[in-house]
């Protein structure tokens, strides 16, 4: 067992929904375990700015339901360098917090493992990202909530193509993982999904447009998984709607994938995520992210969960093919 009294809790990078749900779990679960919780504001520029504040159980009341992050976030410059973490590490020492709880992506938790090397920071990483891109959890916190907010776009996006014979190429988020991308590809039903783990062909792709188009087909969604190919849907729309003579449009998704109230599964993740990381450290555990695997929590230590590359369910893309035929 540890001797941790002050947990500094924030969250960096890209908001995710359900960020709110993890602060509120590991803010409640500190405290029930006698702990003080700190507020970090704004990520790794609130920790080397000093930017803190005390958080009681009724701090994060009425959260768990909302999108964003209460604590704010940033993607930090001067977290990247030395002398931020020296600085971060000295306004810790200031205040009393003697752990520290990140919720983020892959670039908050290779800024939460230095800071532990170089200044033995007792930290844990939760995962929270709508790209679900993070080696060693089989979920990130927003990942659902990103693809039920993708998934109800392009069922939308059908009505207006089906009514139209057109094909319609919609961008969705990710980085350069195609989770999200092969996630609504299947339950959208989309006629092909392009991924960047996989070399995309658009001439393969025209012909399989345009066998379709002779089996009776008359409008089609393609899933284009952002970095998935140079230009993004809007150069693989002008490639293919050209070959295949259909009228094509594109739709990039965007920024309303990270927003929105959290799913139900995303919120649990959240729940069991936060309380997870507050017991590791009480543990004495640290430099290790919390994940979940084939359902059960697990710790990963931060260095593989930022070194390795975490791999996509292509067998998705074969199940996709398979139902557009
Ligand atoms: O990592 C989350 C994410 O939404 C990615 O899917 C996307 O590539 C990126 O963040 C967008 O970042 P920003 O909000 O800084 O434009």
């Amino acid at each position: 067992m540890s001797e941790i009294s002050n947990i500094g809790v924030l969250t960096s990078g890209g908001d995710a929904p359900g960020m709110n749900a993890a602060t509120r779990a590991t803010v409640r679960t500190a405290i029930a375990n006698g702990l003080r919780v700190t507020g970090i504001i704004r990520g790794y520029t609130g920790l080397v700015a000093g930017d803190f504040e005390q958080l009681q159980a009724r701090s994060v009341s009425n959260i768990v339901q909302l999108g964003g992050t209460m604590l704010k976030t940033s993607r930090c410059e001067a977290f990247l360098e030395p002398e931020g973490r020296e600085q971060a590490a000295a306004r810790m020492a200031d205040a009393g917090i003697d752990g520290l709880i990140a919720i983020g992506g892959d670039g908050t938790f290779r800024g939460l493992r230095d800071i532990y090397v170089e200044h033995g920071v007792s930290a844990i990483g939760v995962p929270g990202t709508i790209d679900n891109d993070i080696y060693g959890t089989d979920l990130t916190i927003g990942f659902d909530t990103a693809v039920n907010t993708a998934l109800e776009s392009i069922d939308k996006i059908r009505d207006t193509a089906d009514s139209h014979d057109r094909i319609f190429f919609i961008e969705v988020m990710g980085r350069k993982c195609g989770a999200i991308a092969l996630e609504v590809g299947v339950s959208g039903g989309a006629e092909a999904v392009l991924v960047p783990e996989v070399p995309v062909d658009l001439d393969e792709l025209s012909r399989a447009i345009a066998q379709g188009k002779s089996q009776g087909k008359t409008s089609y969604i393609v899933v284009v998984a952002e970095g998935a190919h140079e230009g993004g849907a809007q150069a693989v729309c002008d490639f293919v709607s050209r070959r295949v003579e259909l009228e094509g449009r594109v739709s990039i998704i965007g920024h309303v994938q990270r927003g929105g109230s959290p799913t139900s599964a995303d919120r649990r993740l959240a729940s069991r995520m936060g309380r997870s990381a507050v017991e590791a450290l009480i543990e004495g555990r640290a430099d290790i992210m919390v994940g979940v695997r084939c359902g059960k929590t697990v710790h990963v230590p931060l260095e593989e969960a930022t070194s390795k590359k975490k791999t996509v369910d292509l067998d998705l893309l074969t199940l996709a093919r398979i139902m557009a035929t």
